[in-house]
């Protein structure tokens, strides 16, 4: 938030994977081709929402994403049968991830979007930005510095004599 404040032309970033099947689709058919070329929306086809392995949703937070959105076929729609079956107990694992590293729920999302629902594609996507711009910067990459830096710090104390703890 405060970041947000002293920036105002800050906007969030999202990475976006989206099936190719279904939500890439949408994504496309509702000329939604503006949304790719949003400078904060990065748009990712993957095959199916399965094929999103966990390392790319923290790759993406680590790499400086303000939010990242899964958008998969509907349950029973997949085209590698349960595909997304496999993206839900994903989600899941990595939501309690996320928040043990301090990474609001609002910046990880999961849609089921079909071919057909283009509309939805920018209402999700919109909802999203709406609600990363009331959160502000994750700002992750700079965190990364801050913890390298109380590492270093406990490893400093860490290292020295045992009297010299016992007397800070
Ligand atoms: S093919 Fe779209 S979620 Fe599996």
């Amino acid at each position: 938030m405060e970041l947000k404040s002293q920036n105002d032309t800050w906007k969030p970033r999202i990475v976006a994977f989206f099936c190719n099947w279904c939500t890439y689709t949408a994504a496309d058919l509702a000329g939604v081709s503006r949304i790719k070329h949003e400078p904060n929306v990065r748009v990712i086809r993957v095959m199916c929402s399965g094929r999103v392995d966990p390392q790319f949703v923290i790759d993406a937070f680590v790499k400086g994403a303000d939010g990242v959105l899964i958008g998969g076929c509907h349950i029973g729609d997949c085209h590698y049968i349960d595909g997304n079956h496999k993206t839900i107990r994903r989600f899941a694992m990595l939501k309690r991830i996320l928040k043990d590293m301090g990474i609001e729920d609002e910046r990880f999302r999961l849609e089921w979007i079909s071919a057909s629902e283009g509309e939805k594609v920018k209402t999700v996507t919109n909802d999203m930005v709406e609600k990363l711009e009331k959160l502000g910067p994750l700002g992750l990459p700079k965190k990364f510095i801050a913890w390298d830096e109380e590492m270093n710090h406990l490893e400093l104390e860490i290292s020295k004599p045992k009297e010299e703890i016992e007397h800070v």
